[in-house]
């Protein structure tokens, strides 16, 4: 009602306004009009009255005329006649013809609508005529009409102005507050409707609102150019930090359902002579995403792979983590040990693992293996439907370990959210379709509503993978596949580390770090050295490393016995013979390059085949003078990430493989090709000689990126782009609902 009133009060206003400028101007139009029917009234009397009138002139006969002009006032509207025989004169007139009239000033009332007479008695309408100009030529008829009427209609006019306006008013008003109040509402409603992204937008609101359908589509457009314009904004502006993540669930996602599944386990017990102990594992992809679950809470659900997980779980096979601080659940999933060597060694790790990493390493299927990667795929979907409080909620499924996830979830959860992530590379179409599986394998992802990789030179591979061998409809503008009437949205999501990492709070200065460490490797203060830290994987690139390090001691001599390379090498998938066959030629080259030096006081090699907690882990990048990552490929490779963070005296030197993904973001590390030893040898000796300031510049460039780009910012990146894609799904169709985000 309010709002009617503010569309009725200006209108009245203006109502009235126009009422007080018409009145006037209608009743001064009305006057001139009554003046020129006087005016002609009178013309057509004299005209009638010319010849007896002038007959009486001639005869003399003053009483004649008066009688003769009495009878002409019979006439109502004539109030009084009366002739000038000259100018000079009184005229004869009729007994009330008004005295102001003189024959000699005549003239003033010659002139057409100047001839009314303001009199005592009323408006008097005065008329001179000639008699007969042949006959009596000077002689002039004065006709005088009453002009009262005239002002008793104009009032009347004006009386009846009044109430058209006011009716007009009330009409105008009363339509003015229906049409107000029902387009309004309608309005109302239709952009409540879209900013809740339901309702007009509806097929079913389409019906009742078409006016509205061509602005609903505008608006469509400008949310999406917002939308666009909002995500470079958020990747500068906005950051991201763990209670910014939370914050983003909460108002973007708030009350959905999170579940994580993942192969590995971010929290893992294990059986030792001391009693039953927790692991962190060696992951990049554990390090990213339990950052990411202590902020989102909810359920992740993965292989209980350790040997005292099943004496820590409840009855519903869960656990609640962290230990000390408990901030979501584990949902732990058995399994056999055919299935864990099928699922885990065969199909992902000696099929997926190296068909997907240009490694050399030639990839191993087994239609057996295959069997157990659907089956066990098969039981992790059933686990997330029973963790799923709700028919759509947002499920985070990592890895090659299972790309046929997605499509079982969305099967048995058409509304469900489903954002994979695949951790690895992904190569190119010939490489990929020598996988007899390839069809299954796609048909899986693509039951994704986004489909993650590190890089967009992984996402083209994937999309032109897809292009060549499945019947999809691929949209590279908007980087979209359309399969089986359901959108899968590709997209770049650079994985990172949480920011500032948490180690940092526990982890010994970075002096007391390389006076630890040292020590603790028998090697004196002065002692440089370099540190790789890696799951013992062919793609890792030791033996080309320390073929660098070998080779920088026959290049620069002087190092030998000054510097030393620490590898931790973790422990890695031992079932699997490839990795065991790398691990003993691991061994033995590091054993070989440090024979070629017997007199040095230091072996250039000091290899550490073990598993390292995260607080050991950043303890040797802190002691460290330089890191080198020299991954063969890689899909992003963290380590780089760690050394950076925990390298808070910005000093150290990063030298990175330039196949990881995480050589995009570092440019500022000494990119290097690890095939390339003496390359990599001349950038161990520039790292080793670079001067402080230098390494300081680099460093500060590297931890502000790995500080912005952090791992909140890529979990909460795809969250984001997840609740844009459900706002969507609640006014669109399926396949327009998970449009180019
Ligand atoms: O890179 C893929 C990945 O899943 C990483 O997240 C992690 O570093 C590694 O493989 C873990 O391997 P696994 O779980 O087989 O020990």
């Amino acid at each position: 009602m309010r709002l009617s009133l503010r569309f009725l009060i200006p209108l009245l206003l203006a109502l009235g306004a126009f009422a007080y400028l018409a009145v006037p101007l209608a009743d001064t139009l009305m006057q001139r009009w009554f003046v020129r029917d006087l005016d002609m009234r009178s013309s057509l009397i004299a005209a009638t009255v010319q010849e007896p009138l002038s007959n009486l002139i001639v005869a003399g006969s003053t009483p004649a005329i008066v009688t003769f002009f009495n009878r002409m006032l019979r006439d109502d509207r004539l109030y009084a006649v009366a002739v000038c025989i000259d100018t000079k004169g009184t005229p004869v007139a009729t007994a009330n013809f008004p005295r102001e009239v003189d024959c000699s000033k005549l003239g003033a009332y010659a002139n057409e609508g100047e001839n009314v007479l303001r009199s005592g008695k009323g408006p008097l309408h005065v008329a001179v005529r000639d008699v007969d100009p042949d006959v009596t030529p000077d002689a002039r008829l004065i006709l005088v009409h009453d002009m009262s009427f005239v002002e008793r209609r104009s009032e009347e006019t004006r009386r009846y102005l009044f109430y058209f306006f006011v009716a007009l008013g009330a009409c105008i008003a009363l339509i003015t507050v229906v049409i107000a109040q029902l387009s309004w509402r309608g309005w109302v409603e239709g952009l409540r409707a879209l900013l809740h992204g339901e309702g007009i937008l509806r097929p079913a609101a389409r019906s009742t609102a078409p006016e509205l359908r061509p602005i609903a589509r505008d608006l469509r457009e400008l949310i999406r150019d917002l939308e666009r314009q909002y995500r470079p904004l958020d990747g500068s502006q906005r950051i991201w930090d763990q209670e910014a993540l939370r914050a983003t669930l909460r108002s973007e996602l708030h009350g959905n359902d999170v579940i994580v599944v993942s192969n590995r386990e971010p929290y893992i017990h294990v059986r030792t002579p001391e009693g039953i102990r927790m692991q962190r594992p060696a992951s990049g992809l554990v390090t990213a995403l339990e950052p990411v679950m202590r902020a989102c809470s909810g359920t992740w659900i993965a292989h209980g792979s350790g040997s005292a997980d099943r004496d820590t779980v409840d009855r519903n096979d869960r656990v609640a983590v962290p230990p000390d601080h408990p901030l979501y659940q584990i949902r732990r999933i058995w399994l056999t040990k055919e299935e864990e060597d099928g699922y885990y060694a065969g199909f992902a790790n000696e099929g997926l693992w190296p068909l997907c990493h240009i490694a050399h390493v030639r990839p191993t299927f087994r239609s057996s293996d295959f069997e157990y990667y659907r089956s066990v795929n098969e039981r992790f979907a059933e686990a997330v439907i029973a963790e799923s409080k709700t028919k759509d909620p947002i499920v985070l499924v990592q890895d090659y370990h299972f790309a046929l996830l997605p499509r079982m979830i969305r099967d048995r959860l058409p509304d469900a959210t489903i954002i994979t992530f695949w951790h690895i590379p992904w190569p190119n179409p010939e490489a990929f379709a020598i996988c007899p599986w390839r069809s299954e394998l796609l048909d899986g992802l693509l039951g994704s509503s986004i489909l993650g990789f590190h890089t967009q030179f992984h996402c083209n591979n994937f999309v032109d993978t897809v292009d060549r061998l499945l019947e999809a409809r691929v949209d590279r503008e908007s980087f979209t596949v359309s399969f089986r009437s359901q959108l899968t949205t590709v997209h770049r999501y650079p994985i990172s580390i949480e920011w500032p990492p948490a180690a940092l709070a526990i982890v010994k200065s970075v002096p007391e770090a390389r006076k630890a460490v040292r020590e603790r490797l028998g090697l004196p203060q002065d002692h440089r050295l370099g540190v790789g830290i890696d799951r013992l994987d062919y793609t890792k690139g030791i033996i080309e490393r320390f073929n660098a390090v070998g080779r920088l001691m026959e290049l620069q001599p002087e190092w030998v016995g000054r510097f030393s390379f620490v590898q931790i090498a973790a422990p890695s998938r031992s079932s699997i013979g490839e990795y065991r066959d790398y691990g003993a030629r691991v061994r033995t080259l590091a054993a070989e390059i440090n024979a070629r030096h017997p007199k040095a006081q230091h072996p250039p090699i000091i290899l550490l085949s073990e598993h390292h907690e995260t607080e050991s882990v950043y303890e040797h990048h802190r002691a460290a003078d330089l890191c080198f990552v020299s991954s063969l490929h890689d899909g992003m490779n963290l380590v780089a990430k760690e050394f950076v963070a925990a390298r808070d005296d910005e000093q150290g030197v990063l030298i990175l493989s330039r196949f990881t993904g995480a050589s995009r973001e570092l440019p500022e590390a000494l990119v290097v090709n690890p095939y390339d030893a003496d390359q990599c040898a001349a950038a161990l000796h520039l790292a080793l000689t670079m001067p402080p300031e230098q390494q300081r510049d680099r460093m500060r460039f590297m931890r502000g990126v790995v500080r912005e780009f952090n791992v909140y910012r890529w979990a909460g990146r795809m969250l984001v782009d997840a609740a844009v894609m459900r706002q969507r799904g609640r006014f669109q169709p399926a396949e327009a609902a998970a449009h180019p985000l």
